[in-house]
């Protein structure tokens, strides 16, 4: 059996896109116009109508903290017009989270941002930064008692997807341009920080990956390391050392700081060199450990705490989990899954690394992304033809965790 400290928090994680539904003011939105995709988000969960009911079973089964996202299109739907209430809602939220004794963790840019923002060239000018700056001002005025601010969530995802795949809006294939989209991101987290400094804790949600070199030679072993430094730590040494690194070699900035490092962990790769220059001269490849999700990657429970040995060695700062989760079908698997990362964060806890809580994705199934919503990565199973809510079984066991802060095996 193994205890957590009393003041570890055990929670769940969501996105707005993901779950609000008719977030129809977002690039995203746009982008399930034009024909790109499968499946649109639509209503998604609904959870624009849904959130007190959300907030009450959350409240119930007793996990105490919740990550979610202020959507930046509702509160802009325009460049010029600010809409209150949609503002009063995040509020809302807020006030209600706190009224339960859940700590409340607020992210303001998860992948989803105005449609008139990216019609301006978005993250491609620097000098449009000052409306995420406007937005940031008008969110920390009126939302107040968040303990966390993840000011961009996964920025080395979004610039994968968005500007080197081109899978994402706003579709971009090129290294070049990519990296001029992560310089500006990295100022715009300067500005935010800024804003945010000293009304909680401010840092971002950094997807971080376990590499592992696909043999001993010098050449995998250089290829691995090259994806580990610009995927996992470009945006981290960006902001905390004043070098953005990316594939393309390291670009100087302004450094800032954060109060806390946000850990996204789901799986390890097994990264080989190939003579392949598009590819930069690497492969990537899901780590096999026999423990498939159905997003095509493995469960490998031992890469979260690697990770974290990897950024509180180079960074020492503070830790949150605020993403953990697996898709499956099975959801028994779910539970192991849990229980497993689960002990590899208590190893890391036992050696002195300083993690303050961990957040499970997803509270609820929902829209993931280009994948739709086949993938079913919530605690709640959510029907989409009804909107019904029904915990499963690891919501159940995930509750008894948060309860008692305890594991038995
Ligand atoms: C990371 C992202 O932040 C989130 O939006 C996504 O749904 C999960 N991982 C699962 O892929």
């Amino acid at each position: 059996m193994i205890e957590f400290p009393r003041d570890f928090t055990f929670g769940t994680a969501t996105a707005s896109h993901q779950i609000e539904g008719d977030n129809m003011y977002n690039d995203w939105w746009y982008w399930e116009t034009t024909g790109r995709l499968r499946v649109k988000s639509g209503k998604a969960c609904n959870h624009w109508e849904l959130y007190r009911e959300d907030i009450e079973l959350m409240s119930r089964l007793g996990y105490d903290g919740y990550r979610f996202s202020i959507e930046w299109s509702r509160i802009f739907p325009q460049e010029n017009l600010f809409d209150e209430r949609a503002l009063n809602r995040y509020v809302e939220i807020v006030e209600l989270l706190r009224k339960h004794g859940i700590t409340p963790v607020v992210t303001l840019h998860h992948f989803t941002s105005p449609k008139w923002f990216i019609d301006k060239g978005g993250w491609l000018r620097e000098e449009n930064i000052s409306y995420f700056r406007r937005y940031v001002e008008a969110v920390v005025d009126s939302v107040k008692g968040v303990n966390y601010w993840v000011v961009f969530n996964e920025p080395n995802v979004y610039i994968l997807q968005g500007y080197i795949m081109g899978a994402w809006p706003p579709g971009y294939r090129s290294l070049k341009i990519a990296d001029k989209a992560a310089v500006n991101i990295v100022k715009a987290y300067k500005e935010a920080y800024g804003v945010l400094k000293g009304r909680g804790k401010v840092g971002v949600a950094q997807n971080l990956v376990s590499f592992k070199p696909a043999s001993d030679g010098r050449r995998d072993l250089n290829a691995c390391e090259k994806a580990r430094e610009a995927y996992n730590h470009g945006f981290l040494k960006g902001v905390l050392q004043g070098e953005y690194v990316s594939l393309r070699g390291i670009r100087r900035v302004e450094e800032s700081d954060m109060d806390f490092i946000g850990v996204n962990y789901y799986s390890g790769f097994v990264v080989k060199h190939v003579f392949n220059p598009l590819k930069m001269f690497m492969d990537v490849r899901p780590l096999d450990t026999g423990l498939w999700t159905t997003m095509g990657y493995c469960i490998y429970p031992r890469g979260i705490y690697e990770v974290m040995r990897e950024v509180y060695d180079r960074y020492k700062r503070d830790i949150v989990i605020t993403e953990n989760g697996v898709a499956v079908k099975d959801d028994e698997l779910r539970i192991l899954s849990i229980v497993r990362h689960l002990q590899y964060v208590y190893k890391a806890l036992s050696e002195g690394i300083p993690i303050h809580g961990y957040y499970y994705w997803s509270f609820m199934d929902n829209y993931e992304w280009d994948k739709g919503f086949e993938q079913r990565f919530g605690l709640i199973e959510v029907d989409y033809s009804t909107f019904e809510r029904k915990p499963r079984r690891s919501a159940y066991i995930y509750s008894e965790i948060a309860r008692t802060k305890r594991i038995s095996d």
